[in-house]
């Protein structure tokens, strides 16, 4: 697929169809992801695979319990002093589906980095976290130039260290996303987004 096409074509998806992806087209991906820049050379990043119903299941409790408990008809059609926002439009269509667009996703990936312990009161010590979303990004791009599309979900307050000890994964080490990977179910709607303007994002030679 052309590069910008590619841009264009990736969305986060919720609504995965019930068709596998070949493992094949998953180490591609995941090669795509360990081409992106990083800030210290080493790549110490690795992944872990959930593929059964079980992994999955295991794994995502504090998200269905996340999604369980959200009223998505309240949320969307309830009273408001305002109209409904574009941002809120999209919070209720993605809580209600925080579990469901990992444990339907035919591949799970979760991405983790070495970053753990650290103060961040100097913008470089974010360096860790900046690099594993460069990972994220090209695993989404990867996903969709192969016709897929990603679901991710950023753990949520004491959803990262629950995970995290579930799975085993190291102290030190840190999950930035988890990642569903699958062919985009066609007849998800999907929430109508805010367009930059880049007209209004460019500042020449200074801001003002
Ligand atoms: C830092 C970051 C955190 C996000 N966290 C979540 C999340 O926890 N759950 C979710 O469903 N989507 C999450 N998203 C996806 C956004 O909702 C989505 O990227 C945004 O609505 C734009 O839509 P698009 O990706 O289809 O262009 C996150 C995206 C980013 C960049």
């Amino acid at each position: 697929m052309e590069f910008y096409e590619t841009i264009k074509t990736r969305r986060t998806t919720r609504e995965f169809l019930d068709k596998e992806v070949d493992f094949e087209t998953v180490r591609r991906i995941l090669e795509a992801g360990n081409a992106a820049p990083t800030w210290n050379h080493s790549r110490n990043w690795s992944y872990i695979i959930l593929r059964t119903e079980e992994e999955k299941e295991y794994a995502f409790g504090y998200a269905k319990k996340v999604a369980d408990k959200f009223d998505e008809d309240k949320y969307l059609h309830g009273y408001r002093p305002y109209p409904i926002t574009l941002t809120q439009k999209m919070y209720g269509h993605a809580m209600p589906r925080q579990y469901s667009m990992l444990k339907n996703a035919p591949a799970v990936v979760i991405p983790v980095f070495k970053g753990g312990n650290v103060k961040l009161d100097f913008l470089s010590k974010f360096n860790p976290l900046a690099t594993i979303w460069c990972v994220l990004e090209n695993i989404f791009l990867a996903a969709a130039a192969e016709g897929l599309q990603c679901s991710m979900r950023i753990p949520m307050e004491d959803e990262h260290d629950e995970v995290k000890k579930k799975l085993k994964v190291p102290p030190t080490y840190m999950i930035p996303a988890f990642i569903g990977i699958g062919y985009a179910d066609p007849k998800e709607e999907l929430p109508e987004q805010n367009k930059a303007d880049l007209e209004k994002q460019i500042h020449y030679g200074r801001w003002k």
